[in-house]
């Protein structure tokens, strides 16, 4: 089954076609990061004209890519929640359009589900169920997939998600947005020991609270520039990163091994930091878990993962007619 997949629910204008849920025959992203860039984040107003201009083009490019007419589709999957909503209504109305010219299934795919659907194009053996760690700018969730189309969450952010703080950290070190990938970079440099930052508690032990630690970074810039003092840049972002990680990694560990899990994966934009990435790797390997981990080139927005849920979610009966709508905040 050949799945026409569109996402639009922030800063990417992305199609792709994925056959049967696991192999991508086309994927194309269009940023519009450069454009919001200007104003140190995401605006919703342009991001929703930018999503209007580019979705038929970039439609089109991703089916020529894949040799293909409309027509050859069996399906159109298309993110409808969670996300800024007149974003979201582009990408929404498109596929409707789409879908009912050409009477295929309209197929609804939640946002973090399809983060989390990633790792089935990447790692063909995987099957759930399994537990995962999605880590993202808008999110930061311990869920565990049950099924295909069955999650079950069981620790969220309480403030900002781990994106959110990479991305407010990094503006107060004088990255341009996002800031997510610069601290990466710059972390690779410095001596995460340097700058002790605090550690938030939570009365759930799988719940993440960044806000704190956000708020720690951003004092510490500040008070250093009213005294005149200079901060070592690569140490601070080498600091923060390490403390993310070591927070996001302890969290999902013990939430693996209370309740028995040895199969975990990671998704979403965070999953691309390689201190994360790296730090993952090693301590669920001390646990003897397998741990599942989407390429980099999956880990952000795009359409493919959209495509892969989609697939499951058709298998699983949900399909939807023309009464659809976008949502801008829905729980899994
Ligand atoms: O999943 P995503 O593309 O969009 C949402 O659904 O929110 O995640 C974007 C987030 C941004 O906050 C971005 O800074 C962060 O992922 N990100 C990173 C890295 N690459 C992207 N954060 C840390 N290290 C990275 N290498
Ligand atoms: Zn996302």
């Amino acid at each position: 089954m050949k799945i026409l997949a569109i996402e639009s629910s922030c800063d990417e204008t992305a199609c792709a076609v994925v056959e049967d849920g696991r192999k991508i025959i086309s994927s194309v992203v269009a940023t519009q990061i450069d454009e919001h860039k200007l104003y140190g984040g995401v605006v919703p107003e342009i991001a929703s004209r930018r999503h209007c201009e580019n979705i038929v083009g970039v439609c089109d490019e991703a089916l020529k890519q894949a040799e293909m007419r409309l027509d050859d589709c069996d399906g159109v999957a298309v993110t409808y929640a969670p996300g800024l909503i007149g974003a979201l209504l582009v990408g929404v109305n498109f596929a409707k359009g789409i879908a009912m010219a050409m009477k295929k299934p309209l197929i609804p795919v939640h946002h973090i589900k399809g983060h989390i659907a990633a790792n089935y194009i990447a790692h063909s053996e995987l099957e759930p169920p399994y537990i995962c760690l999605v880590a993202s700018g808008g999110h930061s969730h311990i869920i565990k997939v049950n099924d295909y189309t069955r999650f079950e969450t069981i620790g969220r952010t309480l403030d900002d998600a781990a994106g959110e703080a990479f991305d407010k950290a990094a503006r107060s070190m004088g990255f341009p947005y996002p800031g997510g990938i610069h601290v990466d970079k710059a972390a690779k440099l410095g001596d995460c020991k340097r700058y002790k930052l605090p550690v938030p508690k939570t009365e759930n032990p799988y719940d993440f609270s960044f806000s704190g630690l956000k708020t720690a970074v951003i004092n510490l810039v500040h008070n250093a520039e009213q005294k005149g003092e200079t901060i070592n840049t690569n140490d601070l972002a080498a600091s923060f990163q390490h403390t993310v990680c070591d927070i996001l990694t302890s969290k999902f560990i013990k939430a693996a091994s209370d309740n028995g899990y040895k199969t975990v994966a990671l998704a979403g934009g965070v999953a691309a930091n390689s201190g994360l990435r790296e730090m993952l790797e090693q301590r669920t390997s001390e646990h003897g878990m397998k741990l599942y981990v989407p390429p980099v080139s999956l880990c952000g927005d795009n359409a493919a993962m959209i495509g892969s849920q989609g697939y499951y979610e058709f298998l699983a009966g949900n399909a939807a007619g023309s009464e659809l709508n976008a949502v801008a905040s829905l729980r899994l």
